[in-house]
């Protein structure tokens, strides 16, 4: 299977069964997440919606993409502040960049996880969905660790993280001039060490500098992750 059936694999294997184990249901608040393996999560949810599995569904969107998305499917959006959904949610579902063997996640190859963290951190439950090029051994030294950052902060910043051992990249546009501009207005820079790092004692490290918004370890909400196999089997864990 290629990379991009098995993210549709595990998106649908995913929604299904958490639909099965009651974990999506009617009524419910869900936290939809962003890239391309959260899309088909996204698309399934509207079917699910669409041949009245379910109804009444309060999405909270991660992103521009999935706001978009969520408006051309029909699925209804809110924000977590709206009294209907009262900053909590009932389950989030999202994609991930890495994740480690204890599903200690990094997040924001596509640059959204400052509102990913919000709903997944804000979430009774946390799912992942991936094919299976994201499951790693270990975080830090494979894909480099989106920190979103305020842009009058760069340069300490850079130095701070430079600091706690990273090298650091300021994240380039695509066809746009000059550096990616978050959902938030903020600054990517990409961080990557030379040996294994301890997710959660960086992620408390990097947050502590003044100047980050935060940072792509996700490690307090430890999700059930749905990752998908290239001979087309699904492994939960
Ligand atoms: C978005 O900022 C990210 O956190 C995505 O969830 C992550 O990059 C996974 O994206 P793909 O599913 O597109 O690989």
């Amino acid at each position: 299977m290629s990379k991009d059936e098995q993210k549709v694999l595990a998106a649908s294997t995913a929604v299904d069964a958490l639909i099965e184990e009651g974990l999506i249901f009617s009524g419910m608040k869900i936290g939809l997440g962003t890239g391309s393996t959260a899309m088909p999560a996204v698309r399934r949810l509207a079917q699910r919606i669409s041949d009245g599995t379910l109804s009444d569904v309060k999405a909270v969107a991660t992103s521009f993409q999935t706001t978009l998305a969520c408006e051309e499917l029909g699925i209804q959006v809110c924000t977590l502040n709206d009294r209907a959904v009262g900053g909590s949610l009932d389950l989030a579902i999202d994609g991930a960049d890495e994740i480690d063997r204890e599903n200690n996640l990094i997040k924001g190859g596509g640059a959204a996880l400052l509102r990913e963290k919000i709903i997944a951190y804000n979430s009774l439950h946390f799912a992942v969905v991936a094919d299976s090029s994201k499951d790693v051994p270990s975080l830090g030294t494979g894909f480099a660790l989106p920190v979103e950052i305020i842009a009058e902060a760069r340069v300490p910043v850079m130095r701070e993280l430079e600091k706690l051992g990273a090298e650091c990249f300021l994240r380039e546009g695509v066809k746009k001039a000059g550096p990616v501009v978050t959902d938030n207005g903020n600054l990517i820079v990409d961080c990557r060490w030379k040996s294994p790092v301890n997710p959660s004692e960086m992620e408390d490290a990097i947050d502590r500098i003044t100047g980050v918004v935060e940072c792509g370890f996700f490690t307090k909400n430890r999700p059930v992750v749905f990752i998908a196999q290239p001979d087309g089997t699904v492994v939960r864990r």
